[in-house]
């Protein structure tokens, strides 16, 4: 079984997916930077021990990420799930969990790094938007791809239909990406790409409109 520290900021619904998905694998924390996440109480009603650490006690981000990793690593987690932990972390902290260290954004990576992802899309004008879940590296936004969902932008979607939409999707390829890595399928190599072992076969293209004939 392999041990799992999940670190959150708020709601926590990717967490609550993988702590039901029956993955083998234990989750042995979960971290907050914020005190008022309600994916804390989430935790703690699945047996799993929380803890606050409060970005706002440290003075720099160096003193914040180096009390975050003591934390990590009490727990001796062979992979740190970053699920909507909104804090851009320093190099030094990313570097300590290389190939180890896990996020999902919600975009279809290179685009839409950063924030307000589902506003930017709409604004754009993209037919297909989705999610990825990485690998995580110094470049912010930016580690090496894992696993992408697509869904189409509606005719007058709304920033929160197409989030929705989005979650959806997100909630599916997280626990698939953790389940590739537990299974030990799945690994970053030491030239900075994915490997994943049996691939399970890809399906046809999505277009966005369909085409009608
Ligand atoms: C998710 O949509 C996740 O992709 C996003 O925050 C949300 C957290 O929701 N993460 C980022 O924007 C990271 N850059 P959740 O707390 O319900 O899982």
């Amino acid at each position: 079984m392999k041990r799992l520290a999940i670190l959150i900021s708020g709601r926590g619904s990717n967490m609550e997916v993988i702590l039901e998905a029956k993955l083998p694998a234990r989750v042995v924390a979960v971290i907050s930077n914020e005190a008022g996440a309600k994916g804390l109480a989430i935790a703690r009603a699945h047996g799993v021990p929380t803890t606050v650490i409060d970005h706002r006690g440290f003075a720099t981000r160096s003193e914040f990420d180096a009390a975050l990793a003591r934390e990590i690593d009490r727990h001796r987690p062979d992979l740190v799930v970053l699920a909507g932990f909104m804090r851009v972390l320093t190099a030094e902290c990313v570097n300590r969990y290389a190939g180890r260290m896990m996020n999902i954004h919600p975009s279809l990576l290179p685009l839409f790094g950063g924030l307000h992802t589902h506003r930017r899309a709409l604004e754009a004008g993209v037919k297909v938007h989705g999610a990825t879940v990485h690998f995580v590296t110094p470049d912010l936004d930016h580690g090496p791809i894992i696993i992408q969902a697509a869904v189409p932008v509606l005719p007058g979607d709304t920033e929160g239909a197409l989030a929705e939409r989005v979650l959806a999707q997100e909630h599916r390829i997280y626990p698939q990406a953790i389940r590739w890595f537990c299974e030990g399928r799945l690994a970053l190599t030491a030239e900075g790409t994915v490997r994943l072992r049996e691939p399970p076969p890809t399906g046809g293209a999505l277009l966005s409109p369909a085409l009608d004939m």
